[in-house]
């Protein structure tokens, strides 16, 4: 009994060294297969597929705009053991990093002694810099005193960055730029890419029911009847309904365009208008109803 247990201990044994070896060997045999791109590409290029996944990267700017700081904040506690954050915290082993995005790099900090890596950066830190940095700090400023291997996680990074500058800096979140055209319907105004639904935007139409018909021939109300809206003309005809001077002066006729910033904003598509309506926030929600509205005719 006892030697039909060494002998399956041995044999458990032995598979795992060779497990063992074999990872290694593959782990080897893989890194030497590894392209080298450039550092930054994941995250300035938009649409170019990545080599893990395969999926579109998202910019920084997007993902900055998705970010939530409190994630962030949850996320910051990895860097506290070497940070403080609240205004006028003590240096530790790092800097206090009270309004820190915004500020020179390197600099200042109650006199905390940097690195001649990092303070041969110069600048100031913005968003990119941040990123950057952030994702791989040894990378960033070779001979950094900051010994952290980074946030890979681009997402985790993002949200660490606009609670990094919710504390003291409060700076603007940088445009989201424009995603690529998508080339399908040709309204190169549209919204980035957000492909309409009619049946979904039916239902949203609810809330512009107290104020709108749109059923072909309906009654105007507080606003005007809707049907065949999308195409026609600015603030005309729609059986007399009385349009103010300011929907009146912008003219021209209601195309996808026109009809999301209007719907996007009213007031601020045409400052004095009487559609006492906020605004279809939600730009998903606003390509429904325009797809609704073309729907009707
Ligand atoms: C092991 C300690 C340690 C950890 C963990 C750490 N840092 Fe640092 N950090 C430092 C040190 C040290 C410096 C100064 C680097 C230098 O001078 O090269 C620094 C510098 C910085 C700076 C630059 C400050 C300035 O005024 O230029 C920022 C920003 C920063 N860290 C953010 C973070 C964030 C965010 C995290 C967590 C995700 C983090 N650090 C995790 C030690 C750390
Ligand atoms: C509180 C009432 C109210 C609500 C709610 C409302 N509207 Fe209006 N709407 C108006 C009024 C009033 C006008 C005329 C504006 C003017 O003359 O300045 C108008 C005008 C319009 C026009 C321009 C019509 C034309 O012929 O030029 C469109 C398009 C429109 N609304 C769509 C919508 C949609 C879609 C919704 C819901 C998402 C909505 N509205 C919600 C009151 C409203």
């Amino acid at each position: 009994m006892a030697d039909r247990f060494n002998t399956i201990a041995g044999w458990t044994l032995f598979s795992g060294i060779v497990a063992l070896g074999l990872a290694s060997v593959s782990g080897h045999y893989f890194k030497a297969d590894k392209h080298h791109r450039p550092e930054k590409m994941g995250y300035e290029i938009e649409g170019v597929a990545s080599e893990e996944g395969g999926k579109a990267e998202v910019s920084l700017e997007a993902l900055l705009a998705a970010a939530d700081p409190a994630k962030g904040e949850a996320a910051f506690k990895q860097c506290q053991s070497c940070h403080t954050i609240n205004q006028g915290g003590a240096n530790g082993i790092g800097p206090n990093l009270y309004g820190v995005l915004g500020d020179g790099v390197a600099a200042g900090r109650g006199g905390f002694a940097f690195s001649d890596a990092l303070k041969g950066k110069g600048g100031k830190w913005d968003f990119a810099s941040l990123n950057d940095w952030l994702k791989n700090p040894k990378a960033y400023a070779p001979g950094t005193k900051m010994s952290f291997a980074g946030i890979s996680d681009p997402a985790e990074r993002a949200n660490v960055i606009v609670y990094l500058n919710s504390q003291g800096s409060n700076l603007p979140l940088p445009a989201v730029p424009a995603a690529p055209a998508a080339g399908a319907e040709g309204d190169k105004a549209a919204p980035a890419a957000v492909v309409g639904d009619a049946a979904k935007g039916e239902k949203a139409f609810a809330q512009c029911k107290a104020c709108h018909t749109i059923n072909p021939g309906g009654a105007n109300g507080i606003g005007p009847n809707l049907a065949g809206v999308a195409g026609e003309a600015v603030a005309q005809g729609r059986g007399g309904f009385a349009f103010s001077d300011a929907l009146k002066g912008k003219g021209g006729k209601w195309d996808d365009a026109t009809l999301n910033e209007w719907l996007k904003n009213p007031k601020a598509f045409a400052p004095g208008t009487k559609m006492t309506f906020a605004g279809l926030s939600n730009d998903q929600e606003r390509a429904d109803v325009i797809a609704y509205l073309k729907s009707v005719k």
